[in-house]
């Protein structure tokens, strides 16, 4: 369900084909200020594809992105520069995102500087506000990356994604390179400087535990496409795709014995099953799903799923 405001990011359609694979395929969803809007699913299923096409960061094949009620896609290489200060991106591998010649200081009055925000005595004083915010010392400006632990850095990365007080954070897997202790210090953090900027939020994770945690709205993606959408509490309380379903069964500590766990491996990207992508791993197929691809229906709650056994509950 969205609040009477206007959705922060929109997304309509979105495609993406490098040749033969189908990266993303005809993906909608939106995302209202200030939510955590989640994507889950294994490896190879468009996650970061998605989260690229947001940024723009690629073009995409066909489909809309509107971000802050603007069509995105139809804006020229200046305005897109200026809209990149309203749109920042944590990485999961914050050694590769951050530049190791740079000290901190530099890191964090550099995107400030780019989009012409404040005075260099004033940058700097963000970057200490900035520091202190993610919990590390002043002291730590005149560092270098790799002087930092894993989970420091991270830290830094938040910093510097938040330099710019974007409206938008895309965070593609931010804790999956963390140790899992290091995990939910990082996590709580996000949690807690989101909800002090008002930030709104992209969060990527394959993690179905990280994504609970984090996420208001959930979709989870299968080989490109999304399968099911809704709020967490529907995802998690009561999944109506057998791919949600046997995602969660595989979760450690989840499940009531009876255990639908995901088999076999997950289809070449650059050969889609006919009909439902999930047929070859689903308990579930019968004829029908070999030769059609079901479509995406309305559960109630804002919840929605693309499952040919659906049509029943829906029509009943
Ligand atoms: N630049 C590219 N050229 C060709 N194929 C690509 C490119 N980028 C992604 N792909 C393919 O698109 C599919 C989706 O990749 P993507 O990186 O979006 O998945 P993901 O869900 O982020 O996976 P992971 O969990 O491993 O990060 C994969 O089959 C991948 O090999
Ligand atoms: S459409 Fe068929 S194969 Fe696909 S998830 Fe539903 S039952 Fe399984
Ligand atoms: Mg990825």
């Amino acid at each position: 369900m969205m609040s009477g405001a206007s959705p922060v990011l929109e997304v309509l359609g979105l495609s993406k084909f490098f040749k033969a694979v189908k990266a993303v395929r005809n993906v909608s969803f939106s995302v209202a200020r200030g939510k955590t809007f989640g994507i889950v699913g294994e490896s190879g299923s468009g996650k970061s594809t998605t989260a690229r096409l947001v940024l723009r960061l690629i073009e995409p094949t066909s489909g809309d992105i509107s971000f802050r009620g603007r069509d995105l896609s139809a804006m020229r290489p200046e305005e897109l520069r200026r809209e990149r200060r309203h749109m920042q991106m944590i990485f999961q591998d914050p050694f590769g995102s951050l530049n190791g010649r740079m000290t901190v200081r530099e890191t964090l009055t550099e995107p400030q500087m780019v989009h012409g925000i404040g005075t260099p005595a004033s940058r700097v004083e963000t970057a200490s506000g900035l520091l202190a915010e993610v919990g590390l010392p002043t002291a730590a400006l005149d560092r270098f990356p790799h002087e930092f632990s894993g989970g420091q850095r991270q830290r830094i990365a938040i910093a510097r994604a938040l330099a710019t007080n974007p409206e938008l954070i895309v965070a593609d897997e931010p804790v999956s390179a963390l140790d899992v202790s290091v995990q939910a210090q990082v996590l709580n953090l996000l949690r807690d400087l989101q909800e002090r900027h008002g930030t709104t939020m992209l969060f990527i994770s394959h993690d179905l535990r990280v994504v609970q945690f984090m996420c208001d709205e959930i979709a989870v993606m299968y080989l490109g496409e999304i399968v099911e959408q809704g709020p967490r509490e529907r995802i998690y309380g009561a999944p109506a795709h057998p791919y949600t379903q046997a995602l969660l069964a595989s979760v450690p500590g989840r499940g009531s014995g009876k255990r639908t766990r995901l088999v076999g491996e997950i289809p070449s990207a650059h050969a889609a099953p006919s009909g439902c992508a999930f047929r070859t791993r689903c308990p579930q197929a019968h004829e029908r799903c070999a030769v059609e691809a079901p479509v995406m229906r309305q559960l109630g709650d804002g919840q929605q799923a693309a499952c040919h056994l659906l049509d029943k509950a829906v029509s009943a």
